[in-house]
């Protein structure tokens, strides 16, 4: 069956610059004494700044526009990437935008905070639920004053977001194979869970064949779901909205039959909790940064890459191998940073 086609299907509105490029870090390789590093740069989609979101978003705004919606509403914390994303994603595609951030408004906004500002996003401050908690009160709202929001939840982790990653596996399949490579794996933050899904289906349909290895950024503490079990969640829900795309009326296919997935999800690396630099991100986004001019960030890629150097430095993988990181952005919070991140 043609995926290709079903994944064409869905509403999209392009929002970024793909394909993104997968390039090398020779000199840190060298100083690690191998693997060879690749670097699949989401970092550079390209939307006020970039990041990972922005794939969900092409799925999740073409959804909203293709129910006429004339709001979006998202939420996490004050220096969300995911939020600054959205923020953009709303002014392309001519839409508003309500952020329900965690904390209180600061005297100075900086990071994204100051980019949401600069975009025209409301904000709305919830103190210490920095989860998107308060997007169903801030959606009733909009509609009693006659607006048509359109909710994208915490992360823009739902199935249709989700939809980003599934074609974005399928971009990294096509790449790898023309450059003849075949990492053994690849690793990248996740957090709330449709990056890690969406690239799990998405490998499964378009033959990218790497072990995918997801570095756990924070907790889901409480009552909730663990993030592993909101991944497989993702999984079985993302490949079911693929499933009966596939098996539409019109379509007269059949749905792919779910194969067994076992995500596998690293939780060692968790340190000080999340958004809290220690050592080990500090040493992760310095090496970055001095060898290969190459800028992670405090909370996501930068706690990410600290797990990948771990894991190199305690022999999983052979000096032969290659390992590819994915990238998935959020430069803007290292300035509201600096005091962690320099002497
Ligand atoms: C820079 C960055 N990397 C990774 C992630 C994690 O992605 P996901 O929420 O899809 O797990 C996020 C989420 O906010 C992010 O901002």
């Amino acid at each position: 069956m043609n995926y290709d086609d079903i994944l064409a299907s869905f509403p999209r509105r392009r929002l970024a610059f793909l394909p993104t490029p997968i390039v090398e870090l020779p000199r840190l390789s060298r100083f690690l004494g191998g693997p060879r590093i690749l670097v699949k740069r989401d970092d550079q989609t390209g939307l006020a700044f970039g990041g990972n979101k922005t794939r969900k978003l092409e799925f999740l705004v073409g959804e909203a526009l293709a129910q006429g919606c004339d709001t979006l509403i998202t939420g996490g914390a004050a220096q969300s990437n995911h939020c600054r994303q959205t923020a953009a994603a709303a002014s392309v595609a001519g839409l508003e935008c309500h952020l329900a951030l965690g904390g209180e408004a600061p005297e100075v906004p900086g990071g994204n905070l100051l980019l949401d500002g600069l975009l025209g996003a409301t904000i709305h401050w919830g103190g210490p639920r920095r989860k998107g908690e308060d997007i169903p009160l801030i959606a009733a709202e909009l509609r009693k004053e006659g607006k048509q929001p359109y909710i994208i939840p915490y992360g823009g982790s739902n199935p249709v977001g989700a939809l980003g990653y599934v074609e974005a596996a399928r971009e990294a399949a096509l790449q790898l194979a023309a450059l003849d490579l075949g990492p053994a794996a690849i690793v990248f933050a996740s957090s709330s869970g449709g990056t890690h899904g969406g690239l799990e289906v998405g490998a499964r349909l378009f033959g990218l064949g790497s072990r995918l290895v997801g570095v756990a950024i924070d907790k889901f503490g409480g009552e909730g779901p663990s993030l592993a079990e909101r991944i497989k969640d993702i999984i079985e829900r993302t490949w079911a909205l693929f499933a009966d795309a596939a098996s539409s009326p019109s379509r007269k296919g059949a749905s792919p039959p779910q194969p067994a997935f076992e995500p596998i999800l690293r939780e060692e690396f968790l340190g000080g909790g999340y958004g809290v630099v220690g050592e080990a991100e500090r040493e992760a986004i310095g090496l970055a940064a001095r060898m290969e001019g190459l800028l992670l960030d405090p909370v996501y890629s930068g706690r990410a890459f600290a797990g990948l150097l771990l894991m190199i430095r305690s022999g999983e993988f052979k000096a032969s191998d290659s390992v590819m990181f994915w990238h998935t952005g959020g430069s803007p919070a290292l300035f509201p940073y600096a005091r962690d991140l320099l002497p």
